[in-house]
């Protein structure tokens, strides 16, 4: 074993190290540059012009929410320059060294840092993926110190970054609060103080990437995500009921914006909490930055509106803590039971 232990280390090797090699079943089905354009792409140019095209972009995004829970939006008035100096900082984090970036190891509970192939607690499979994450909001919360330093200039434009997708997100959670026959600012009313929490995802190239996943099949426990994926491909969306899978398209300068648990239950499960996953491949490494938009863990999880003749899709009203530990342990268990049935 090498000192610094990283996962561009064991990307050298010419076989999987058995520790992330997947089941059958969970394995990729399709290819991370077999691109599908099924997902809807809308242009958000004109979304302010009450009375002007706002009326029928608001469609195009609500339709994506019940039919996908996931979509692409462009012309989102991110300025490019910032999403390329973005991009540039988060690559050149994971060129650091290991032991630079071994600084901001997270792997004791530290909350915000660097980590390698996290996975489940409880689950035996690692994802083949390295990450570094920090908390952006609620700015009186931020620890400076669990953020990346280098290279230089990184607060600077990290900040910025944050603030702009904020932005963005509460402007696509007003347009589905409103779709829902509710005041504009419904939806972030409910997260009561919005927090924001960047991942930042490299996956290596991997020696077999038939038998891993970078990341695991999962939903977003939040409100929504925004994510800003390179050019490589490796993020799967699900059809049919969750039976197919499809590659994302990349798209240049795009953001993918998913749904999440506490977005579907809030709208009583008429928008969807995608199901996804990344997989990985032999000839690039990837990256991709979300950004996560989740209630205070304080904030109440329960419909804001039910409409005539539905049921809720929750029994009662829980915090977000509450509901993301049920998940959790959720998840746990069916690992659990996974390894029993071995
Ligand atoms: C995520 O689900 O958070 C990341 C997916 C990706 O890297 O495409
Ligand atoms: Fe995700």
């Amino acid at each position: 074993m090498a000192p610094a232990q990283t996962l561009t280390y064991l990307a050298q090797e010419k076989t999987l190290e058995s520790s992330f090699v997947r089941e059958e079943d969970e394995r990729p089905k399709v290819a991370y540059n077999n691109f599908s354009n099924e997902i809807p792409i809308i242009s958000l140019d004109g979304i302010d012009d009450a009375g002007g095209r706002r009326a029928e972009i608001c469609n195009k995004i609500v339709e994506a929410c019940e039919n996908w829970g996931i979509f692409q939006v462009v012309d989102h008035g991110v300025d490019s320059k910032l999403i390329s100096e973005m991009t540039r900082f988060a690559k050149g984090f994971f060129d650091l060294p290991p032991e630079e970036k071994l600084r901001f190891d997270m792997s004791g509970g530290k909350k915000g840092g660097f980590i390698v192939s996290s996975h489940l607690q409880g689950e035996a499979v690692k994802d083949w993926r390295e990450l570094v994450t920090y908390f952006s909001y609620p700015i009186r919360q931020r620890d400076y110190s669990r953020w990346p330093d280098k290279p230089e200039g990184w607060k600077e434009v990290t900040e910025q970054y944050s603030e702009k997708l904020m932005n963005l997100a509460c402007k696509l959670l007003e347009v589905l609060s409103e779709a829902m026959g509710l005041e504009k600012d419904a939806l972030t009313k409910a997260c009561v103080d919005m927090d924001q929490k960047v991942v930042i995802n490299y996956y290596p190239k991997c020696p077999q990437p038939d038998l891993t996943l970078g990341l695991k099949r999962h939903t977003d426990p939040g409100t929504i995500t925004l994510l800003l994926q390179d050019q490589v491909g490796g993020l799967q969306a699900t059809k049919d009921n969750g039976k197919t899978w499809i590659t994302v398209q990349p798209v240049e300068g795009a953001f993918v914006v998913n749904l999440g648990d506490h977005g579907h239950y809030l709208s009583n499960g008429r928008f969807k909490n995608a199901d996804h996953q990344a997989v990985v491949n032999s000839n690039y490494s990837r990256l991709s930055i979300a950004t996560f938009q989740n209630p205070a863990p304080d904030a109440t999880v329960y419909p804001l509106k039910i409409r005539d003749g539905e049921k809720s899709v929750m029994e009662e009203p829980i915090t977000f803590a509450e509901m993301y530990r049920r998940k959790m342990s959720k998840d746990l268990e069916i690992a659990r039971m996974k390894k029993l049935a071995k």
